[in-house]
C-alpha cells in the first residue's frame, strides 16, 4: 500500500470498521473514506458499482457484514448466507470493474471444520464438516475469500483476505439476542450488579476454550497486512491458501473469562454454569504463526481490553446497540 493514499472502508459504522477508520485516520498522508449504511446498502450491485466507480479507491477493506450470535445465525440463515455473499460479490466485482489495485476481505475463524486440528492453521480450510449453527454465514465467507483468490490468480489483483478471531470492543453489539460472548457477558453482569443480584447464569460448563482479539489489534493488523510487500505477502501464503488468521496466540476457559468480566464490572455475586446449555467446540484457538512470521502480533491484555470495553459500554448505555 506504500504508494497508495485513497483507502475506502465499506462498513465504516461497525465495530471493525470504525476501528479500521480510527488506526488509519491516525496515518499521515492517507485520505481514509467510509462507506455504510443507511447512505449505501451492498446488496444493491448497481448502486455499488457506480460508486466504487465513481470514488475509484486504491485499497478497498471490507469491513462490512451481516453479523451476529449463535441466535440469530439460527433463526435468519438467509440472511447470513444471502446478505454475506451480495456485499462480497457486489463490492469486490465491482472494486475489480473500477480498477481497485487492492482489496482486503475480512473473514471470520467459523470458515474452519468444526473438529479442525488445534491450533487451526490457514491450511485446514475445506478439510472437515462445519459447525451447523454457523454454517451459512462460513459458507458466505468461504466464497469470499475464494473470489479475491480468484481475481488474484485470474487477474493478478492484489485481493487479500484476513481471518480474525472472536473480536471485542468499543462499538460491540451488546443486544441480548445477536451479542457475542463478551458483550453478552457484560452486559448481565453489569446489570446483575446493578440490581444487587447474587446470582449469574452462564451458558454451558464453563470448561471450553475460546481466544478474544481486541478490536483495535485487529485495526493494526489490518494495516500492516496492507502495508506487507506483495512478494512477502505471496511468500507466506499460498494458492488457494491466500489468507491469514488473525489472533492473540492463546485461549482462555469461559470460566476464567466469566469470572475477569466479573472482576472487571464489580459483580462479585455468585457464576452459575449452566450444563443443560450447549457448549459449543470444545477449543478454537487460531494458528498465528503466518502473521508472526509476517512480523505482527497482537498487544493488548485481556483484562486491559475488557476494562476499555466496558468503560465504552458505560459512556454509551443510550446508544450502544441493544
Ligand atoms: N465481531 C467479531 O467477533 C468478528 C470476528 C471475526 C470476524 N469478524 C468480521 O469482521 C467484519 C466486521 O464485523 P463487526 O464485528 O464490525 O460487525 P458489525 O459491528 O455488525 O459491523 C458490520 C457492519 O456491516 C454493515 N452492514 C451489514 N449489512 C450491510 C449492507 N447490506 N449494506 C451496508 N452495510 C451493511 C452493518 O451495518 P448495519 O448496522 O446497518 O447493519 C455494520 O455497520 C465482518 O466481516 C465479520 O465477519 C467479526
Amino acid at each position: 500500500m506504500t504508494a497508495a493514499r485513497n483507502i475506502l472502508v465499506a462498513g465504516s459504522r461497525g465495530m471493525v470498521g470504525s476501528a479500521v477508520m480510527r488506526r488509519l485516520q491516525a496515518v499521515e498522508g492517507l485520505a481514509v473514506q467510509g462507506l455504510a449504511r443507511p447512505e449505501l446498502d451492498f446488496r444493491d450491485r448497481v448502486h455499488v458499482f457506480s460508486t466504487l466507480a465513481s470514488l475509484r479507491p486504491d485499497v478497498l477493506i471490507i469491513a462490512a457484514a451481516k453479523v451476529g450470535g449463535i441466535e440469530a445465525n439460527r433463526s435468519q440463515p438467509v440472511r447470513f448466507l444471502s446478505d454475506n455473499l451480495q456485499i462480497e460479490l457486489n463490492l469486490i466485482d465491482a472494486a475489480h470493474a473500477a480498477g481497485v489495485q487492492q482489496v482486503l476481505f475480512l473473514g471470520s475463524s467459523c470458515i474452519y471444520p468444526k473438529f479442525a486440528e488445534q491450533p487451526i492453521e490457514e491450511r485446514s480450510l475445506l478439510t472437515g464438516a462445519l459447525e451447523v449453527t454457523n454454517e451459512a454465514y462460513a459458507i458466505a465467507k468461504i466464497a469470499g475469500i475464494r473470489l479475491c483468490e480468484a481475481y488474484e490468480s485470474e487477474f493478478g489483483r492484489d485481493y487479500r483476505s484476513l481471518m480474525p478471531t472472536n473480536l471485542y470492543g468499543p462499538g460491540d453489539n451488546f443486544d441480548p439476542v445477536n451479542s457475542h460472548v463478551i458483550p453478552g457477558m457484560m452486559r448481565r453482569f453489569h446489570e446483575a450488579a446493578k440490581l444487587g443480584a447474587d446470582q449469574v447464569s452462564v451458558w454451558g460448563t464453563g470448561t471450553p476454550k475460546r481466544e478474544f482479539l481486541h478490536v483495535d489489534d485487529l485495526a493494526d493488523a489490518v494495516l500492516f497486512v496492507l502495508n506487507c510487500p506483495r512478494a512477502t505477502w505471496l511468500s507466506h501464503t499460498a494458492p488457494r491458501q491466500r489468507f491469514v488468521n488473525v489472533g492473540v496466540g492463546n485461549d482462555l476457559a469461559i470460566a476464567e473469562l466469566a469470572a475477569l468480566i466479573a472482576k472487571t464490572v464489580g459483580f462479585r455475586g455468585e457464576i452459575v454454569f449452566d450444563p443443560t446449555k450447549p457448549d459449543g467446540t470444545p477449543r478454537k484457538l487460531l494458528d498465528v504463526s503466518r502473521m508472526a512470521a509476517m512480523g505482527w502480533q497482537a498487544r493488548t491484555p485481556l483484562a486491559d481490553g475488557l476494562a476499555e470495553a466496558y468503560r465504552w459500554y458505560l459512556d454509551h448505555l443510550d446508544t450502544a446497540r441493544q
